[in-house]
């Protein structure tokens, strides 16, 4: 809905109107997208803390109120009762299937799970430590290669069948760079296992033992990827949008996509995590000194884990992630030093004031590595486990942003701050 509702007067005393969008939850924007050619001026908002820069019907999230709903259905809800490739479907098409479109999607899916046998050869060319990630993205934006008769984003039939090779063959791909990095041989997908199983046997199972996937495990992992499905405009996914607003094919934009979630203030945060707590676990496991480092603007240490952009009460998917922490560490038999030391970290900063004052919170990584240790995935993996967790999300918001008809090419502006006009003088000597 569109309405007029702000007026911005300049000092000169010219004035513009101006419509604002109003969300389907009454979430107000001021649409500043006639400002420049009206008045020659633009608005600066460096790292996006209060631009809107779509108009999405995939997931609504309420930072103050700590809601997260994807099309509508509360995330505790689908946690509770969903599974993950249901999730997908609902992000990606809009609705719950019904139980026929399931079966039909989840038979459509695993007749991709396979790669091309040639791409396998690829994983020869990595050195043996080469960040799984690394592996990930270059693997998608290889597979554009091998599907060059199936890739126009402006094609339906393409664009389908481009997001299901990508949501059937990343759990591939990423356990495939797993087998690589320890030098077992690959093992092939499975169709008569579940999405979750398929990965977990393609990353444990080996030729000469007998292999039978965990169920906690397999629920355990359901769950994380469920709540790592969708989080509107965040990192990762609005850069899938602007390189997919250029019209690049969907492998390239989803790469861009996980090429931007391996950073440590985004999804690499769950390996930071692990790594900040076994370091605190190193020092003696006291967390005072910890918490003082993160306090300290003279260190450049975050309690990673910590804090968040939209989140200013509590992260929902953290409080879901912590109880199901505890659930399987109990069912598993594991105790694992580093869950007392998270929760330590967690209550000494809930009662600090510097945490307080800048409402700072365990996030969706606080206790997700846990969680993926006690299933036995290495570290180095957590970040490729978000990845697998946000394809539906990439590829809804993707499909949206291809299907709007008035969605043109992401450009922003900038404020030149840089030299006025100079000539050109040959260089000193020296
Ligand atoms: N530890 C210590 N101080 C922090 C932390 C932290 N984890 N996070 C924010 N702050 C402080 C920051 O120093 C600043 O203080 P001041 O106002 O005195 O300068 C204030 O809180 C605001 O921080 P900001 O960096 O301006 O906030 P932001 O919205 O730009 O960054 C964030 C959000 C998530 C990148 C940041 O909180 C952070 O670096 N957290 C640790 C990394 C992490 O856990 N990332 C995962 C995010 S959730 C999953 C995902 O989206 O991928």
């Amino acid at each position: 809905m569109t309405q007029d509702c702000a007026k911005l007067t300049f000092p000169n005393n010219q004035s513009i109107e101006l419509p604002c969008i109003v969300g389907s939850e009454s979430e107000l924007a001021v649409d500043v997208g006639n400002l420049r050619s009206q008045t020659g001026t633009i608005t600066l908002d460096e790292a996006y803390v209060n631009t809107g820069s779509a108009v999405s019907k995939i997931t609504y999230l309420n930072g103050e109120e700590g809601i997260l709903r994807y099309r509508g259905y509360p995330i505790e809800e689908l946690a509770e009762n969903s599974n993950f490739l249901e999730v997908s479907y609902l992000l990606i098409y809009g609705e719950l299937p019904s139980e026929d479109r399931f079966k039909q999607f989840q038979y459509d899916i695993t007749m991709h799970t396979m790669i091309h046998e040639d791409l396998k050869q690829l994983y020869d060319g990595f050195p043996k430590d080469s960040h799984p990630m690394s592996i990930l993205s270059s693997m998608i934006t290889t597979l554009s290669g091998y599907y060059t008769d199936s890739i126009d984003p402006l094609n339906e039939t393409h664009r389908d069948i481009s997001i299901l090779r990508l949501l059937a063959k990343t759990p591939t791909i990423a356990a495939y760079s797993y087998k690589k990095s320890i030098g077992q041989p690959f093992v092939y997908p499975r169709n008569s296992l579940d999405y979750v199983a398929n990965f977990l046997n393609m990353m444990f199972s080996i030729p000469s033992v007998d292999y039978e996937v965990d169920a906690t495990v397999e629920k355990a992992l359901d769950l994380l990827l469920i709540l790592h499905a969708d989080h509107e405009q965040n990192c990762s996914t609005s850069t899938v949008r602007m390189v997919g607003s250029s019209r690049a094919n969907c492998y390239a934009a989803i790469a861009s996509g996980v090429n931007a979630l391996w950073g440590p203030l985004h999804g690499g945060a769950n390996q930071a995590v692990i790594e900040m707590l076994k370091r605190i676990h190193q020092d003696g496991g006291g967390v005072e000194k910890f918490i003082g480092k993160a306090k300290d603007k003279n260190s450049d240490f975050r309690l990673m884990g910590f804090g968040h952009r939209v989140y200013k009460n509590f992260d929902p998917r953290a409080t879901i992630i912590k109880k199901s922490c505890d659930e399987v560490l109990e069912k598993m038999g594991i105790n694992d030093p580093l869950l007392d030391i998270a929760k330590k970290l967690e209550e000494a900063a809930l009662k600090d004031d510097y945490f307080i004052q800048r409402k700072l919170y365990p996030n969706v990584d606080f206790y997700s590595g846990i969680i993926y240790r006690a299933i036995g995935i290495p570290t180095e993996m957590f970040t490729v486990m978000f990845a697998m967790g946000r394809m539906p999300g990439w590829l809804a918001q993707w499909k949206e942003l291809i299907e709007n008809p008035t969605a043109r090419i992401s450009r922003p502006r900038q404020i030149y701050s840089g030299f006025t006009k100079r000539s050109y003088q040959k260089p000193d000597k020296h």
